[in-house]
């Protein structure tokens, strides 16, 4: 039985998931495919890079496995073991490029077991157990933003989500003659993960500081009582709470040369103030201003991608132009291509 799970980009709302903030995420159509199969061992393949692995227990691999296996191992949690299965993989969507492989993978091995042993569990367990294979099993202290995006998309839509409640709406996207595109940066700073559970720790320090238990109930008015690396994480996250806001506001009126400027200015934010850029990434989005009509950093930083939202051809007239300085400059070819939206996962009828 095949089945797939999309990868997302973050309209808006970075680094606030795991601040019970917002975010405006949404699947594209690049996807991670699994082909499941009763087998007499736990097996997984993967087409794209030739590995076979094989368990007669699950444990830690420190491979792709693992999203499966921590999979694994939080529905049986759940509902008892389950019998061994070959897990068969191939991919469409970039791996390290801030578009989310990871919960990809997580949401299709779910989405599959599920529907293969008639679990019946709901599309938010599903999501829950992505994440929490993630957070307990791999060990990143993520939100749980990329999973519900994989798990809970809908095509033409935006998916807010209120990650305090966990409450989530689809709003429609109608961007009339502007698109949205990836520049895929093909950087990956290994820091990454080390810096980004230290912004996590960062922000629950500023929220001691501040004596409250949730940033649901931190204010502007709060921002007096911090300083230093604290206000900085702090602003940072409020200003985008109200961002994404602003920008289902804008998209509900049209107003999608305003919701570039929303993007301009998310990234100022994650680059100055949650300091979570890159050189690399810097000069793509400085010789994008005043050229396209919004840009910023996308996913969790330090390297991947960036969002651009375009208006007709203008990042087709001058991304050839940007390639050759890029590469000129860092010797790295920059990939990109048109987002278009996408379904969650679902099973493939062939
Ligand atoms: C990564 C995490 C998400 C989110 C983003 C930053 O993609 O997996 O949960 O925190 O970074 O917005």
């Amino acid at each position: 039985m095949l089945y797939r799970a999309p990868g997302r980009i973050n309209f808006i709302g970075e680094h606030t998931d795991y601040n019970d903030g917002y975010v405006l995420p949404f699947a594209i159509d690049k996807h991670i495919y699994l082909e499941i199969e009763k087998s007499d061992k736990f097996t997984f393949i993967s087409k794209n890079s030739n590995q076979n692995i094989s368990l007669n227990n699950l444990q830690k691999t420190r491979t792709w496995a693992d999203y499966i296996i921590g999979v694994i191992l939080e529905i049986e949690k759940k509902v008892g073991k389950i019998p061994p299965f070959s897990f068969q993989i191939h991919s469409n969507l970039p791996i390290g490029a801030g578009l989310s492989s990871s919960a990809a993978l997580e949401i299709v091995s779910a989405f599959a077991i599920n529907d293969i042993l008639n679990l019946n569990l709901s599309i938010e367990e599903l999501a829950l157990i992505g994440w929490n294979a993630e957070n307990k099993f791999v060990g990143l202290n993520c939100g749980i933003m990329d999973q519900y995006a994989s798990a809970l998309s809908k095509e033409n839509h935006a998916l807010f989500i209120d990650t305090y409640t966990k409450k989530y709406e689809l709003i429609p996207l109608n961007l009339k003659n502007y698109n949205f595109y990836i520049i895929n940066s093909g950087v990956k700073h290994e820091l990454g993960n080390s810096e980004y559970n230290i912004r996590r720790k960062q922000c629950e320090d500023a929220l001691k500081l501040l004596n409250k238990k949730s940033f649901r109930e931190v204010n502007y008015e709060d921002l007096k009582k911090l300083n230093g690396i604290h206000y900085k994480r702090v602003k940072h996250v409020l200003d985008e709470n109200r961002r994404v806001l602003n920008t289902i506001e804008a998209l509900k009126n049209d107003k999608i040369e305003l919701i570039g400027e929303f993007l301009f200015e998310s990234h100022e934010s994650l680059k100055e103030l949650y300091e979570v850029s890159c050189e690399e990434i810097d000069y793509i989005i400085d010789n994008l201003k005043n050229k396209v009509t919004g840009a910023r950093i996308v996913g969790g930083g330090f390297g991947g991608s960036v969002l651009v939202l375009s208006k007709d051809d203008e990042l087709e007239n001058i991304i050839y132009n940007l390639k050759d300085n890029y590469l000129r400059k860092y010797s790295i070819e920059l990939e990109h291509f048109k987002v278009i939206s996408s379904n969650g996962a679902e099973k493939v009828i062939i």
